[in-house]
């Protein structure tokens, strides 16, 4: 595989950084996950939005052209690699290689660009029957909403949903539902589709958006407010949301059913939905 670094096209394997990179010294960085289909970019426009502001929000300067570069950069690895199937697109950018202080380094480090492609087998067989879940403290800073390379509390939450066999952990911050480890969670409640707002503690998904702008396009009722982890004893549906996963059901949390005990109607309904509003990029399976 062929990835990008620094203006250079390298070997995946001999792709490197020096140890003083702040992405390596402080996790100083951000990063996008997009996902690729036919060889063209889902959803390209927001993640190249989410990327840009939060390049701005951690005040790493990136120029616009270096943003467009990436994305160039992006469709050749995507041609190199012939990754003409299902794929990821791995862009992250940090501050840049400086002597170790905490504070920004000089102006004019040049920040650090990384550009990466990887083919990916979709998880259709866990769609099938239904995601497990767990739940655990939300234990992370107050700018989740920040897409950076500082991912210890999830990978940690992360690793204790495979430990007890699940494949996300929900994190609940205050009594409340924030979001998954990895993607945003919704619930069916009520009869009501419920995601936690847009706030600092939780990432603003990109599949988030489109399920939002799907699920109001069908007419179904919407409430971004949080819900509580005793809500999901009513609840008909719990579901997350992610470029790997796009719409997951979810059917047991912390070794209890959610609703039926298989995947509902409102996912199903859903993930038909978004896949059409990413076609032609993306087929369905
Ligand atoms: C913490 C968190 N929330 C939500 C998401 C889902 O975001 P997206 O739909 O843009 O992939 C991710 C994706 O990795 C994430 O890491």
């Amino acid at each position: 595989m062929r990835s990008y670094l620094n203006g250079k096209f390298v070997d995946a394997d001999a792709a490197v950084v020096p140890v003083t990179d702040r992405g390596f010294m402080f996790g100083d960085g951000v990063y996008e996950v997009t996902r690729s289909a036919g060889g063209d970019l889902i959803e390209l426009t927001r993640h190249v939005r989410r990327l840009t502001r939060n390049l701005r929000e951690m005040a790493i300067s990136l120029r616009e052209s270096d943003v467009a570069t990436m994305v160039d950069v992006s469709r050749t690895l995507l041609r190199d690699n012939r990754l003409d199937g299902d794929a990821l697109v791995y862009w992250q950018v940090t501050r840049g290689a400086a002597p170790r202080v905490h504070q920004f380094p000089p102006v004019g480090t040049v920040p650090t660009v990384y550009v990466a492609t990887m083919p990916v087998t979709l998880p259709h067989a866990v769609r099938t029957r239904g995601a497990v879940a767990i739940t655990t403290p939300d234990i992370r800073w107050a700018r989740c909403d920040v897409k950076t390379v500082n991912l210890l509390p999830n990978t940690l939450a992360k690793q204790r949903a495979v430990e007890s066999g699940a494949d996300e952990a929900i994190f609940v911050r205050d009594g409340t539902i924030t979001e998954g480890a990895s993607s945003n969670v919704f619930a069916v409640l009520d009869g009501e589709l419920r995601t936690h707002p847009r706030s600092p503690y939780i990432l603003p998904g990109v599949t988030r958006d489109v399920v939002l702008e799907v699920a109001g396009e069908a007419g179904m009722s919407v409430r971004e407010e949080p819900f509580r982890p005793d809500d999901l004893a009513r609840a008909s549906e719990l579901f997350f949301t992610s470029t790997f996963n796009d719409v997951m059901p979810i059917v047991r949390v912390d070794g209890r059913t959610i609703g039926s005990g298989r995947p509902g109607p409102v996912a199903q309904q859903l993930y038909a939905a978004f896949l059409e509003r990413v076609s032609p990029v993306a087929a369905a399976p």
